[in-house]
């Protein structure tokens, strides 16, 4: 089991077994879009959800298929339930995609690092997000939002393929209605009744009020728009130590053993997901590393 410091470093807590699964059960299913969908879990034995800091991920074990990183989705505050988002692109997820009501799952974690949500306090947040990296970052908004007093402008950037593929439509809404919050929504493509922006994610910069060098700012999508968006907030003068961007690759063990998820000299399991822009700027601007 791992917690995390204040500097969002994750930290290792002994005398647990790390690969060892805790079983859920699931609780409720959420079809998201057409291939990607929520669940809701709670812990068979009837303990508590899981403590988790917004970023960190869990490995999910279907029984006799595999095991996938999967990070959480849910309320960080909500201490009942445990909830991921999961885009089904192979076996595991498919299997995960056919639980029902009622199924089980193995779930060890949470592991990895965090958004710094606390560090940003005082300043302007700026929160950008691609596709199904939304759902690593929405326990990051619900804190932001549940502590909005502690923070200058809130910024949330939201970009998806097409209008359906949005996830979180409920949530979307929420936001986009508050009026202590910029958040906009655009697609690559739309046709029809979308009425929307359309085209990238960076696009929408300009348009929103933030202070680059009092500003933090979260990133989660495929790493062509984390790139793209780091530059474009690089230019503005945001602090490189203060672009956080998540990474994914490969996991085997999510604990530091096995070297499958190495991403230059870090690994994402141990050092990561969330790491300073600054710290991997080098690596990420190098395709398929
Ligand atoms: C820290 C972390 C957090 C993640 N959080 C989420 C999440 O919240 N929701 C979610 O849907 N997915 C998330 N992923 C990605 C998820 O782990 C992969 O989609 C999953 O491992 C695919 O397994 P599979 O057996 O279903 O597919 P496979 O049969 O293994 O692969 C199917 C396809 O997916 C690609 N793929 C496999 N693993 C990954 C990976 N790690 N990253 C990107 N592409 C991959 C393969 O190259 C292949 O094209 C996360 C990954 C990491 C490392
Ligand atoms: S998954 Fe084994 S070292 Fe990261």
């Amino acid at each position: 089991m791992a917690t995390v410091a204040a500097d969002n470093t994750a930290v290792r807590v002994s005398g647990t077994d790390p690969m060892r699964p805790e079983i859920y059960t699931v609780r409720r299913v959420h079809r998201e879009s057409h291939d990607t969908f929520t669940l809701t879990l709670v812990r068979r034995d009837g303990g508590g959800g899981m403590r988790f800091a917004p970023g960190q991920f869990n490995m999910l074990y279907v029984f006799g298929v595999g095991e996938v990183p999967v990070s959480i989705s849910g309320d960080p505050a909500d201490g009942q339930v445990l909830v991921h988002t999961i885009r089904d692109v192979g076996a595991v997820t498919a299997a995960l995609h056919r639980l029902k009501r009622g199924g089980t799952v193995g779930v060890r974690g949470p592991y990895g690092s965090s958004w710094p949500v606390r560090d940003g306090a005082g300043q302007d947040l700026m929160i950008v997000a691609g596709g199904i990296g939304l759902a690593p970052l929405r326990p990051a908004i619900y804190h932001v939002l549940s502590h909005r007093e502690e923070y200058g402008h809130v910024v949330i950037l939201y970009g998806a393929r097409t209008p359906e593929d949005l996830l979180f439509v409920h949530d979307l809404e929420e936001w986009r209605a508050r009026f202590d919050v910029h958040a906009y929504v655009t697609v690559d493509r739309a046709l029809g009744t979308w009425r929307g922006h359309v085209g990238v994610v960076t696009n929408l910069i300009p348009r929103t009020p933030f202070e680059p060098g009092n500003t933090t700012a979260l990133i989660c999508g495929p790493e062509v728009m984390m790139r793209f968006t780091a530059l474009e907030l690089e230019r503005r003068g945001v602090p490189l130590n203060r672009i956080m961007v998540s990474m994914e690759r490969n996991m085997k063990c999510a604990v530091g053993f096995c070297g499958h998820c190495q991403y230059g000299p870090d690994f994402i399991c141990r050092d990561g997901p969330v790491f300073p822009y600054g710290r991997i700027r080098m690596i990420l601007m190098q395709r398929e590393i």
